[in-house]
């Protein structure tokens, strides 16, 4: 059950930053700027689903993985609080800060420097929450293939 509920958060967050990084770059390049607006606007909301998705993904591992000292299980304890890190304190400010900004219709040099940050940050949470879910993935077929 803990490991079913682990995967779905787990499907859910790497899809929720997916969809915010393609959606950002997408309305960035090819968009009006009230596309982008309605976008950034779409984003700050999705984070009242996106963090919980993080917290259960993270809570649900951490219980499942215990004490345990395998390697695999270590990496994944690891990359989690630089996961939360760059989640709670680049991401989601960023992303009320870009939605008010360009609400506001101000797309200045702060925008445009902010707007880059969260596109880097997010690239960053996105390979590490890759990795994460490649591990745990990879974990389960070892573990399939031995039983
Ligand atoms: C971004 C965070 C994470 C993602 C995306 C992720 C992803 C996954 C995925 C896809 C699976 C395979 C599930 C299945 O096939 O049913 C898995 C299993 C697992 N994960 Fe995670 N995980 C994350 C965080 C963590 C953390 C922080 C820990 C522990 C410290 C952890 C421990 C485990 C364990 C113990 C399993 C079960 C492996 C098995 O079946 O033997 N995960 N994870």
């Amino acid at each position: 059950m803990k490991r079913k509920v682990h995967l779905v958060a787990a499907v859910l967050a790497l899809l929720f930053l997916a969809v915010f990084w393609s959606s950002t770059v997408v309305a960035e390049l090819f968009l009006s700027a009230a596309a982008v607006a309605t976008v950034k606007q779409a984003i700050a909301w999705a984070l009242l689903g996106f963090v919980p998705v993080m917290a259960v993904t993270g809570a649900s591992g951490f219980s499942m993985g215990g004490k345990s000292k395998h390697p695999t299980i270590t990496a994944k304890r690891k990359r989690m609080p630089v996961i939360g890190g760059i989640g709670l304190l680049v991401l989601a400010p960023a992303a009320v800060f870009l939605a008010q900004r360009a609400q506001a219709g101000v797309f200045d040099g702060v925008f445009y420097g902010v707007q880059a940050l969260e596109l880097v940050a997010g690239a960053v949470n996105l390979v590490l929450i890759g990795r994460n879910f490649r591990d745990g993935w990879n974990m389960r077929r070892r573990k399939r293939s031995s039983d």
